[in-house]
C-alpha cells in the first residue's frame, strides 16, 4: 500500500488510515459486519453460481435443497455459522462432526458443497467462504424448493477447529419441547423463530427410525420417508397442516402443539403459521437471517479455506 511505502505519508492520509482501522475494530467488536454486498466487488457472480450448481444438482437429487439448508443448520448450531460441519476427520487434530449421531448416516450433500466451491475457485479464487456458501445454499434452496427469498447476509470466515461436544448437543428429535426452547434460546432464538426454523421440515427425508412411529415391523431403520406427505419436495405451509392433524413426522415437531406448555408458548404460533403461508414465509426468512447470525468469524479471525473439507495449512 502507498502509505506503507512512503516515508512521507500525509497526515490526511494517516487520518483516513485511523479513521478505517477504528471502523474496522468497531465492526469486528460490535459482531455485526455480515453485509449482503459483500462479495460484490470480489465475486459478483458468487450467487449465480451457487444457484447453478444446486439447480443442476436437484435435478438427479431431488432431496438436494433440504439436505443442503439442513447443513446451515448443524453449522450455525455448533459455535456458530463457521463451516466446522464440513470439516473431514484428520485425526488426532481434527474429529470430524460429521461422525456425532445426528450427522452420521444422515448430514448429506457434502459432495454438491464441493462442487459449489471448486466452481468458486474458479471464478474467483480463496474468496468466498464455506460458511458463506452454506448460508448461500440454503436460501438458494428454499426458494428454487417453492419459498420465500432474503437477502443473505455474507462475510463469515471458516474456522479451523470443530466441536465435538456442540455437535453432540445439536436438537434430537426426541428432545422434549422446554429442551427444544432451551437449546434455540442458548442461540438467542426464541418461540417464533423455533416454530418458524422447524418449518423446513416441510420438505427433506426422515430415516424411519427417528419418527414417531418407528418403522413398521420388519422395516430398516433407514427407510426413508418424507417429512411433509402432503407436498414432500415443496416448501409451504403444509407442514403446520400436518401438526394440526397430529401428523408429524417426528415427536419435536409435534410436541409444539401437543406438549402441555405449548398452548401458551408454540401453539398458538403453529396456528399462524398454518393459517397464513406469507405470514409463516415472512418470520421464516427473519428466523433464518438470526439463525445465520450465530457467532460468525469476521474481519481476520478463521480463513477462506480453499477445499471446505480441510483446514488451509493442511493443503488440499
Ligand atoms: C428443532 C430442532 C430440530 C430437530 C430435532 C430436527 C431433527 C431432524 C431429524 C431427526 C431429521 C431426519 C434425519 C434423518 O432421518 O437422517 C431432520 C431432517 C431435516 N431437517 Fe431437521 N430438526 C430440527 C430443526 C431443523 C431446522 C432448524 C432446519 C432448517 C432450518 C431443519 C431442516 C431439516 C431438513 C430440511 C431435513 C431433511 C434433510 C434431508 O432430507 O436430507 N431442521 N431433522
Ligand atoms: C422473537 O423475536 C423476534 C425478533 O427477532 C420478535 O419479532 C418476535 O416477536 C419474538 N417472538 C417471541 C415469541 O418472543
Ligand atoms: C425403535 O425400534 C427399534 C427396534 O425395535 C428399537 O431398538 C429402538 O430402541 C426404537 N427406538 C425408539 C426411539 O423407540
Amino acid at each position: 500500500m502507498a502509505a506503507a511505502s512512503s516515508t512521507s505519508a500525509s497526515p490526511g492520509m494517516l487520518l483516513l488510515l485511523a479513521v478505517v482501522l477504528l471502523l474496522a475494530s468497531a465492526g469486528a467488536a460490535s459482531g455485526s459486519t455480515l453485509s449482503s454486498t459483500f462479495y460484490d466487488a470480489s465475486c459478483p457472480n458468487a450467487y449465480n453460481i451457487v444457484r447453478r450448481v444446486i439447480q443442476v444438482a436437484r435435478v438427479s437429487d431431488p432431496r438436494i435443497p433440504a439436505s443442503l439448508i439442513r447443513l446451515h443448520f448443524h453449522d450455525c448450531f455448533v459455535q456458530g455459522c463457521d463451516a466446522s460441519l464440513l470439516l473431514d476427520d484428520d485425526l488426532p487434530a481434527i474429529q470430524s462432526e460429521k461422525n456425532v449421531p445426528g450427522n452420521e448416516n444422515s448430514a448429506r450433500g457434502f459432495p454438491v458443497v464441493d462442487v459449489i466451491k471448486a466452481a468458486l475457485e474458479i471464478a474467483c479464487p480463496g474468496t468466498v467462504s464455506c460458511a458463506d456458501i452454506l448460508a448461500l445454499a440454503a436460501e438458494i434452496s428454499v426458494e428454487l424448493a417453492g419459498g420465500p427469498r432474503w437477502t443473505v447476509l455474507l462475510g463469515r470466515r471458516d474456522g479451523t477447529p470443530t466441536n465435538i461436544e456442540g455437535a453432540n448437543n445439536l436438537p434430537s428429535p426426541f428432545d422434549p419441547l422446554d429442551m427444544l426452547q432451551e437449546k434455540f434460546r442458548n442461540f438467542n432464538l426464541n418461540d417464533t423463530d423455533l416454530v418458524a426454523l422447524q418449518g423446513a421440515h416441510t420438505f427433506g427425508r426422515v430415516q424411519c427410525q427417528f419418527t414417531r412411529e418407528n418403522c413398521t415391523v420388519g422395516q430398516p431403520q433407514g427407510t426413508l420417508e418424507n417429512l411433509d406427505q402432503v407436498t414432500p419436495n415443496v416448501f409451504d405451509n403444509k407442514y403446520y397442516g400436518n401438526l394440526l392433524y397430529g401428523r408429524a413426522q417426528l415427536q419435536s415437531d409435534q410436541v409444539m402443539l401437543s406438549d402441555p406448555a405449548a398452548a401458551v408458548t408454540t401453539a398458538p404460533i403453529v396456528h399462524r403459521f398454518a393459517g397464513n403461508q406469507q405470514y409463516f414465509f415472512r418470520n421464516f426468512a427473519a428466523s433464518m437471517i438470526k439463525m445465520g447470525n450465530i457467532s460468525p468469524l469476521t474481519g481476520r479471525a478463521g480463513e477462506i479455506r480453499k477445499n471446505c473439507r480441510r483446514i488451509n495449512s493442511k493443503g488440499y
